[in-house]
């Protein structure tokens, strides 16, 4: 076997630092603004239990997996697939695993970007006491004159991706890993106070957990279940790459299952936590829990402006969800950035500018999927926005991940298995039971269920 010396495009500066970067990649827009208002729409309790049992059982092996493969192979996803099928002796076909990954990506960026520029908009707008004593129905249209406008929504798109894009360009260590060591402790500082306001500003607090985690059976569906998968895949950042770019950085030496465990522990707390912030803010003003997308920015804004000290706690929810965006969209820009640097010669910045591009265009559809494009239907009468999100979600991201769970637990060569979770012998028997059959065969049945 070749001896490690790391990757060309860099190196995190140490295990906690891979911890931090895996961590604000699955932290982000998932867990703050999707988690809640999907457990909303389905039920509270049943949808965050099905939810746990996909992170515990298929997520967690497939997170373990991707950063496997990614420290095996030390390249881009598309790359390392290539790299690792060669010293397996087995078909290069595996590198769709990579080419489908870069494809979610700018699929998943489209939507991410145009949502994150809205939390970035809502910044300056809660600061100056927009929403300071709104009624439920100002807030709603300002909401709706707000994504109404391309103009604003695409303005405020493009500057998170320039800011993406800005970090991506300056590399692993200057770019990456330095926003993730800032951003990550200021994203746990801010939610913990905010749940402590939450708690303690709210008498609706017990509602709020009795909500997230009572099961209420009659609003779970078995597209209920495929939304729970789908949630857990988006949450861990897991079937396109993502991981495997950042494992790709991390040094030897460490513990896989410890690592992969912190991280995904991490992200269920973050999510959990989100929903206590949100829900009893949402009861304590008599708001509606199922009201989707929206819930963030119409009532949110609501419950805010009604309440002591509102402004400018509901600037800081504003300024966390942005920070937790962030350090996600970086980590869905970097397996394409690799990849273009190690094809050609444009270097890092030129790179990541060009895979930018791509994604902002991609953008375009999903930011005028509110406004001048909302009659332009795709699948079932989703617009762009829902379908980039439907398609990858609930379909790219765990045929990715049932992909990786074969080409590990299968495909890949023992001695190079062996060698990654030297760490980690006492779990390997686990491991490879849950990432050969359980994780497969379950996003398997969670497929055919939904489709029958
Ligand atoms: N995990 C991120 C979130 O929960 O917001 C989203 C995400 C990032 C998905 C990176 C996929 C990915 F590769």
């Amino acid at each position: 076997m070749s001896i490690d010396s790391g990757s060309k495009h860099g190196m995190w500066s140490s295990r906690l630092m891979f911890i931090m970067a895996a961590a604000g990649s699955a932290v982000g827009l998932g867990n703050i603004w999707r988690f809640p208002y999907l457990a909303g729409e389905n039920g509270g309790g049943v949808f965050v239990l099905a939810y746990l049992l996909c992170i515990a059982f298929i997520g967690l092996p497939i997170l373990m997996a991707e950063i496997l493969l990614g420290r095996a192979g030390r390249q881009s996803p598309i790359g390392a697939m290539v790299v690792l099928a060669d010293r397996s002796g087995v078909s290069r076909r595996w590198s769709v695993i990579g080419w489908m990954g870069a494809l979610a990506g700018f699929m998943i960026l489209s939507f991410y970007g145009v949502i994150a520029g809205w939390a970035m908009a809502y910044v300056p707008s809660t600061l100056s006491g927009d929403f300071v004593n709104i009624s439920a129905e100002a807030a709603a249209t300002s909401f709706d004159s707000f994504i109404l406008n391309p103009w604003q929504v695409v303005g405020w798109q493009s500057l998170f991706m320039l800011l993406t894009v800005y970090i991506a360009a300056r590399g692993v260590g200057r770019g990456l890993e330095t926003t993730v060591r800032y951003l990550m402790p200021a994203l746990f500082g801010l939610l913990v106070l905010l749940l402590a306001y939450s708690a303690f500003t709210t008498d609706r607090f017990v509602e709020g957990l009795a909500f997230l985690f009572q099961p209420d059976f009659a609003r779970f569906s078995t597209d209920s279940l495929i939304t729970a998968m789908g949630q857990a895949f988006f949450t861990l950042s897991l079937g396109m790459g993502a991981i495997m770019a950042y494992g790709a950085y991390m040094p030897k030496g460490s513990s896989i299952m410890g690592t992969a465990g912190t991280i995904a522990l991490l992200d269920t707390t973050v999510a959990l936590m989100s929903g206590m912030v949100i829900f009893p803010l949402v009861f304590a003003n008599g708001l509606e829990s199922s009201a989707g997308p929206g819930l963030m920015f119409i009532t949110l804004p609501i419950a805010f402006g009604q309440m002591v000290g509102g402004q400018i706690f509901g600037t800081l929810f504003f300024v966390l969800v942005t920070f937790a965006a962030i350090t996600s969209s970086i980590s869905l820009l970097e397996p394409a950035v690799a990849w273009v640097v190690e094809k050609t010669s444009l270097g890092r910045a030129r790179s990541a500018a060009l895979v930018g591009a791509i994604a902002w265009a991609f953008g375009l559809g999903s930011a005028f999927s509110f406004n001048i494009g909302a009659d332009w239907t795709l699948f079932n009468g989703m617009t762009f926005f829902d379908t980039m999100d439907y398609v990858s979600n609930n379909i790219l991201l765990p045929l990715g991940g049932i992909l990786i769970a074969l080409f590990a637990g299968w495909r890949l060569g023992q001695e190079e298995l062996l060698s990654q979770l030297s760490e980690d012998q006492r779990w390997i028997p686990v491991w490879r039971f849950l990432i050969r059959y359980l994780a497969p065969v379950g996003v398997l049945i969670v497929f055919l269920v939904t489709i029958l």
